[in-house]
This record gives C-alpha cells, structure tokens and sequence, in this order.
C-alpha cells in the first residue's frame, strides 16, 4: 500500500496504531447507517494531531467526520477519514449579561445544549437534540424552531487543510443563510479542519423564543404561560421525539432536502390550487415552503423501495430500514426531486452531504 509507512513517520509505531486504522467499516460512523469501508481512518483528538498527520499525507483526499448525521456515503471510502474527537469547553470571557463559551470541535452539540441549560445559559435552548458534533454545527448553520446557530455564534476557529494554518472567521466572515455557510461554498468544502467555536450566551433575564408554530403549540398543551430556557428545551425534546427517527433504531440524517423558497407569482399560482398550503413568508416577494409538505401531498409519505424509505411521520426524512445501501438512498431522493418538480414545478435541494 501506498500511504502504508507515511502515517508511522514523526510518532512511535504504538502511538500511531491508536490512531489511525486501516479498511475501517463506517456503519458505525454515520447515522444512515450505511455500511461502507474507508481505507483508512484517524480519531483526531488534538490540533498537534491533526497536524502532524496532514504534514505526513498532504497528498492523500481526507473527509472530516463529526457525528456523521448529516452525510450519505455511496461508496467505500478511498482516503484517510478524520474522526473530529477534539475536546473541551471553557468560558472564556463574563460580564453581568452574558459569557463567551470557548469549545472544542468534538464535544457533542446536545450535550452542550444541555449544559447551558443546566447552568441557565441561554441563546441555543431551541437547538435541543439536534445530533452532531458542535464543531459541525455552522457548517450548515443548524436551526431549529425559530433559532440558528448563527443568533448566538461569535467566531469559528479552524484549520486550512492545505496550508497547516490556523484562521479565525468572526460571524460575519462564516457568511451564513439558511443551512449555508461559507464552509459550504464549492471552493471551501472540505478545506477548513473547524477546531473550536465561540458562542455568546445570555444570563437571566433571557430573551425567549417561542414564536415558532409547532413550540408554541406545545407550550400551550402542557400549560407552560411563563417558559423558561428549561421548559422551552424540554418542549423542543418532546416535539423532536414525537416526529423524528431515532437513529439509533432507524438510519437516518434528519432532513434530507431544504425547504424550497418561491417567487410571490409561483406562491399565488400554488395557493390558489393548495388553499391549505402552508408557508412562511420571507419578504414580498419570497416565500419559503415545507419540503415535507411537497413530499407528501405528491403522495411519497411512507414510500419504501427496498430498504431506503420516506418516514411514515416526516416527510422529509429519509429512512434506511436496515441494509439499503448510499446508492438506494440517493436513488430515492432523484425520484423524490423528480416527482415534486413535475407535480408543483419546484426543483428540491439536497440538505445532506453527499459522499461519492
Ligand atoms: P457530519 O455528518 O459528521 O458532517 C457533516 C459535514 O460537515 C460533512 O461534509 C463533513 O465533512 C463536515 N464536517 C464535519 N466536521 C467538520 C469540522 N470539524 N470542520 C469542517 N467540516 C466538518 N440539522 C439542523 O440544522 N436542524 C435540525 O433540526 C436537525 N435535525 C436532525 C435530526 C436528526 C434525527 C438527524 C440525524 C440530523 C439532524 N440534523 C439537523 C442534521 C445534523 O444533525 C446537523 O447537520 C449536524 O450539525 C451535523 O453534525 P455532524 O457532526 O454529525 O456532521
Ligand atoms: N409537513 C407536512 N408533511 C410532512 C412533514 C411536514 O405537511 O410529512 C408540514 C407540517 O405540517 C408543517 C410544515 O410542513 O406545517 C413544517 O414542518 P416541521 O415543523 O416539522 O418542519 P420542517 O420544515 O419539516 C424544518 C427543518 C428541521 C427542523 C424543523 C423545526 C429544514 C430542511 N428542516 O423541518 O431541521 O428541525 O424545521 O424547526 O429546514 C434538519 O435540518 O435536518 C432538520 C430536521
């Protein structure tokens, strides 16, 4: 093998067999579940780790792997896989009002979540439950009902992979929208290693969220009349469980599109036909529109073809019943955007990331 004896070069053979294997099953690695080899895999637990290895194998295509809940693999893996295992958490800077929290890539983000909780920090309450690792989390810009990582998100520490060298992005350098980032721009995938995030988070009184629909709703039924950021994170939690796989029991990435936005004249052609469409309104003349609700009025809820399915209770979730393989999946989801579009003239977007 080609990049057998690099690995080996600046470590003793001990300390390098703890961290990089070889012809490693990623089943375990990616919340679909799917059930394809990597040539080569390396948990990174330091940045003087990943350092050294990309210094060894500057030639060698390597994909960053968080907690692996927002990626299909269609193939085996012909690279080296960075495991993001680097952990940590400190608050780096207080005042009366709130607290700079400094943290690690690897930590996991619902644990984060719940820490704030519990030492009644708020800002990223709504955020309960999301699956990932917290380093990941504004590569996509995460959001959930009503929130976005990018409300409470002061900068990003990362690494150019093809330079070794440490760069700070503040906010507005991370040029967020809705489930984009600059880390998602063709030029840029894949070449930022995220190392750390920096997040501003409130002390009390915290402002609260709690416009969106189905959280409101939920405040309403447990009669909840003054929320708190715990009250609000537990009400996200039951939400999330009521419709949400598990993917510890059914493979999958959470949403598998993004929710489509309109022009005002499509919007009006479609309510008209639709009375009951929903939709949010972005400004005059945009209009965003629940993929779920597209997929499932094109009657594809609960479709199954093998083991790749459309979840009976979320649309656009799409399922890996057992043994459905990348390519089935992402089979799937062609036919999916191909049925929408002829149905409502609407081309869907593919939320999760795609590995070829
Ligand atoms: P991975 O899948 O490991 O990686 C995702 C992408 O980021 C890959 O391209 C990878 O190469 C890259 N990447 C990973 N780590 C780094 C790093 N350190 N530096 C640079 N690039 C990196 N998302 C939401 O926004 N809102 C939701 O409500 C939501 N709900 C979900 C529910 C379920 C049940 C599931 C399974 C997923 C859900 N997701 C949601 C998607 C997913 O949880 C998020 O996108 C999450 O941030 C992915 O984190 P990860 O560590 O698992 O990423
Ligand atoms: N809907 C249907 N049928 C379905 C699914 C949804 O008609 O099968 C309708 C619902 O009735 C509701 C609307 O679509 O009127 C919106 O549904 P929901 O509140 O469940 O949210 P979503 O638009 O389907 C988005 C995010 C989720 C996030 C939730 C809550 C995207 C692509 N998805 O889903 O994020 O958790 O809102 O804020 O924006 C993810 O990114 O992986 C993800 C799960």
């Amino acid at each position: 093998m080609r990049f057998c004896k690099k690995p080996w070069k600046h470590t003793t053979r001990n300390k390098k067999r703890r961290i990089i294997e070889k012809n490693v099953s990623l089943k375990s690695y990616n919340t679909f579940g799917i059930d394809v080899r990597a040539d080569w895999l390396a948990v990174i637990e330091s940045e003087e780790q990943l350092l050294t290895i990309l210094d060894d194998l500057p030639g060698m295509p390597k994909l960053i792997l968080g907690g692996g809940s927002n990626v299909l693999f269609l193939n085996d893996f012909r690279g080296l896989i960075l495991l993001n295992r680097i952990k940590g958490k400190k608050i780096i800077r207080e005042t009366d009002k709130d607290i700079i929290v400094r943290v690690k890539a690897g930590e996991n983000w619902h644990e984060l979540v719940m820490w704030a909780v519990e030492n009644n920090y708020g800002g990223i309450e709504n955020l309960a439950l999301i699956p990932g690792n917290a380093g990941t989390a504004p590569v996509q810009n995460i959001g959930a009902y009503g929130r976005e990582i990018k409300d409470v998100l002061e900068q990003v520490t990362a690494i150019d992979m093809k330079t070794g060298k440490r760069t700070v992005f503040s906010n507005r350098d991370c040029a967020f929208g809705y489930r984009h980032s600059i880390f998602k721009e063709p030029e840029n995938k894949g070449r930022y290693y995220i190392t750390e995030i920096d997040l501003r988070l409130t002390k009390p009184p915290h402002p609260l969220y709690t416009e969106y629909g189905s959280l409101r709703k939920k405040l309403q039924e447990k009669n909840i009349t003054s929320p708190t950021i715990k009250s609000i994170a537990e009400a996200v939690i039951e939400i999330r469980r009521s419709k949400l796989p598990d993917p510890a029991k059914i493979g999958n990435a959470g949403s598998f599109f993004k929710n489509p936005v309109i022009s005002e004249n499509k919007f009006r052609h479609l309510i008209s036909r639709y009375h009951g469409m929903p939709h949010y309104r972005l400004n005059e003349n945009r209009v965003k529109i629940p993929a779920g609700w597209l997929i499932e009025k094109a009657g594809l809820k609960g479709y199954r073809e093998g083991d790749a399915g459309v979840h009976e209770k979320q649309a656009l979730v799409l399922v890996n019943y057992g043994n459905a393989t990348g390519q089935q999946i992402f089979d799937l989801s062609e036919k999916i955007i191909r049925i929408v579009r002829e149905k409502f003239d609407i081309l869907l977007q593919r939320e999760v990331n795609i590995v070829p």
